[in-house]
């Protein structure tokens, strides 16, 4: 079954078209990586999905319902959770009151819900419990990155979109959220994860799209995928394409 599906859909500002009719196709349970150099038109793919940039035509279906229409809003409380690029985390905030603030259509819903749900969510992220009294911006970059996500598992989505989650962190911060990831995957949520680090995408992705200038170029189940047709589409050199190599042999052998 497809979770998500985007049919064509184009989207811009003024008299600028960035995406040039995106076709993307995510199945339940999966996670999808959308890959694309700096400007490729990938977040403003993840904001057409998630209704914060409108489409200019196209479609955009979520659990086989049209949204192309629907308002950013709506599609949260459908189901859908965005963690933007750069985390946007309120830093003069408790981790609590952002967690909070993360759940306001849960809480709207069902107000009584909210303290299991948020129990759930620390019990996947045991450092957030820990510091759930701690301003947000004076935790550490990837502590910054778990409240991301965290904040918006608190809606309970079936989908979510990853914005970059890995900019900025050590190796071993990378490490400890691909396993954040890893988790939130395994609780059944389906995921769509732009990343500009290719080979941490690559070690969680089941699929990748590569984006170009607003079209996806090409899409492959990771088995499928080689250097060549990651180095030709991404334009990566040969340095990154190394380690993008590797993450990607280390990959199929799972
Ligand atoms: N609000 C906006 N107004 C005008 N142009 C915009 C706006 N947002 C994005 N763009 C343009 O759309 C294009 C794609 O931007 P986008 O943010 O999707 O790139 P990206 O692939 O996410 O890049 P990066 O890897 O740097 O995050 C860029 O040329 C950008 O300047
Ligand atoms: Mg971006």
């Amino acid at each position: 079954m497809t979770t998500l599906q985007l049919v064509e859909v184009t989207a811009g500002f003024g008299a600028v078209t960035v995406l040039h009719g995106i076709d993307l196709d995510v199945k339940d349970g999966e996670i999808a990586g959308v890959f694309g150099l700096n400007g490729a038109g990938k977040s403003v793919t993840m904001k057409t999905i998630a209704g914060i940039v409108p489409a200019r035509s196209g479609q955009i279906w979520f659990d086989g319902v049209d949204i192309t229409r629907l308002d950013a809003e709506s599609r949260v409380e459908m189901g859908m959770g965005h963690v933007p690029q750069g985390r946007q985390v309120f830093a003069n905030l408790t981790v609590e009151e952002n967690l909070r603030l993360g759940a306001y259509t849960l809480r709207r819903r069902d107000k009584s819900r909210y303290p299991a749900v948020l129990d759930s969510v620390y019990d996947r992220f045991p450092v957030l419990r820990e510091r759930r009294t701690q301003k947000a911006g004076t935790m550490s970059g990837g502590q910054q990155a778990s409240l991301a996500v965290a904040r918006a598992l608190v809606n309970e989505p079936r989908l979510i979109l990853v914005d970059e989650p890995s900019a900025g962190l050590s190796p071993k911060m990378q490490g400890d959220l691909r396993e954040v990831l890893q988790v939130v995957k395994d609780s059944g949520v389906t995921m769509v994860l732009v990343e500009q680090n290719v080979a941490f995408g690559l070690s969680l992705v089941d699929t990748a799209n590569l984006l170009q200038t607003g079209v996806v170029v090409h899409t492959a189940p990771v088995a499928e995928l080689d250097e060549d047709t990651l180095a030709t589409h991404l334009g990566i050199g040969r340095v990154l394409a190394g380690a993008t190599g590797s993450a990607l042999t280390a990959r199929k052998k799972r």
